[in-house]
């Protein structure tokens, strides 16, 4: 049947996400991670007061008891609307933001009640992330060298070619040296699996593949995004310590099951924004010129699989007149 369009919620969260990135920008390479997180939280939560939804944080900053922090199960918006599933991550790389490295990231993702995968007592997950042409020829049980044949071969590209998002962790040791003896490529990074998720997916970015564990809350979030650029992710959940290997099998979680963008979540009428917060190669960071500060976001609706890239000027000389986040 045909629809007319439909509200756009993206476009309302990136507002929040812009809010999040201009307050915490401040703290760049400032040393206090918990200084700009805390800007980026407050600016978010003061953001979230004004949407006309009932939402309920599933992927937030911790437990209500770590208040001022957007706490899991936490209610957002003015609850007159949608029952939603909110993620957010106020600042993804809160130590790219502390010591000034790139890729600090603002991000919201929205999804209806229900939909999202909840991590419970997981931390740590295993993942593989690739664009839409290799969402179909990837295995996270196969060998890195036969995965990276695969992709290749999808994306039309020498193995050569590939470029690898890893995260930069001595757990990742033997999964670079396979990468490496497969011929391919990588990115290391410090932090900031978001980014180099959304780099897998991204038409635009050098990166075509992200490999490695990274955070649970950041595999169900980038799925949001994955699943409107009919990417793919494949995840495990790979607890890092024994408290938490017991917590997750106590929960009654399969530890070998195979979670697909699908499984994080199961609706495709989600939401995603994202902002820089660091200049990177992915998203430029907040830029002061004078009167006017430069965001820089990407926001995708699931449904449609529309992506945006939005430029936004923002009038910080009027702004600070009646703002309540501080900027
Ligand atoms: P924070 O913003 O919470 O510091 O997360 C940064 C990050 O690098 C994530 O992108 C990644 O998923 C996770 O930390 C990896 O965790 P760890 O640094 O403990 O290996």
């Amino acid at each position: 049947m045909a629809e007319a369009p439909e509200k756009n919620l993206a476009l309302d969260i990136v507002r929040i996400t812009e809010a999040a990135a201009l307050a915490s920008a401040r703290w760049l390479g400032r040393g206090n991670k918990e200084a700009g997180d805390g800007a980026a939280v407050d600016a978010m939560r003061i953001g979230f007061a004004s949407l006309h939804i009932d939402g309920t944080v599933v992927i937030g900053e911790g437990e209500k008891d770590h208040a001022p922090m957007l706490y899991n199960g936490e209610k957002l918006g003015r609850g007159d609307g949608p029952a939603l599933d909110v993620a957010v991550d106020p600042v993804e790389g809160t130590n790219l933001l502390a010591y000034g490295r790139p890729n600090a990231i603002s991000v919201v993702a929205v999804a209806p009640g229900g939909s999202m995968f909840s991590p419970g007592p997981s931390y740590y997950m295993q993942k593989l992330v690739v664009s839409a042409p290799a969402r179909d020829v990837v295995d996270l049980d196969a060998p890195v060298r036969d995965n990276l044949n695969n992709i290749s071969r999808a994306l039309g590209k020498d193995i050569r070619d590939l470029v690898v998002f890893v995260l930069d962790k001595p757990r990742h040791k033997r999964l670079i040296e396979e990468i490496r003896e497969a011929g391919a490529r990588i990115q290391l990074q410090t932090d900031g699996d978001v980014a180099g998720a959304l780099m897998a997916v991204d038409p635009r970015s050098e990166v075509d593949v992200m490999m490695g564990t990274g955070g649970t809350p950041e595999g169900v979030i980038t799925a949001c995004a994955i699943k409107g650029l009919d990417g793919q992710i494949l995840a495990r959940l790979d607890p890092q310590s024994y408290v938490e290997k017991e917590a997750i099998t106590e929960a009654g979680i399969d530890l070998r099951e195979i979670l697909t963008v699908n499984d994080l979540v199961k609706s495709d009428d989600c939401f995603f924004a994202a902002t820089g917060i660091s200049g990177g190669d992915f998203l430029h960071g907040v830029r002061y010129s004078g009167q006017r500060t430069i965001t820089h976001s990407m926001v995708i609706r699931g449904k449609t699989g529309t992506i945006r890239y939005v430029e936004s000027f923002h009038n910080m000389g009027k702004l600070s007149k009646f703002s309540a986040v501080q900027y």
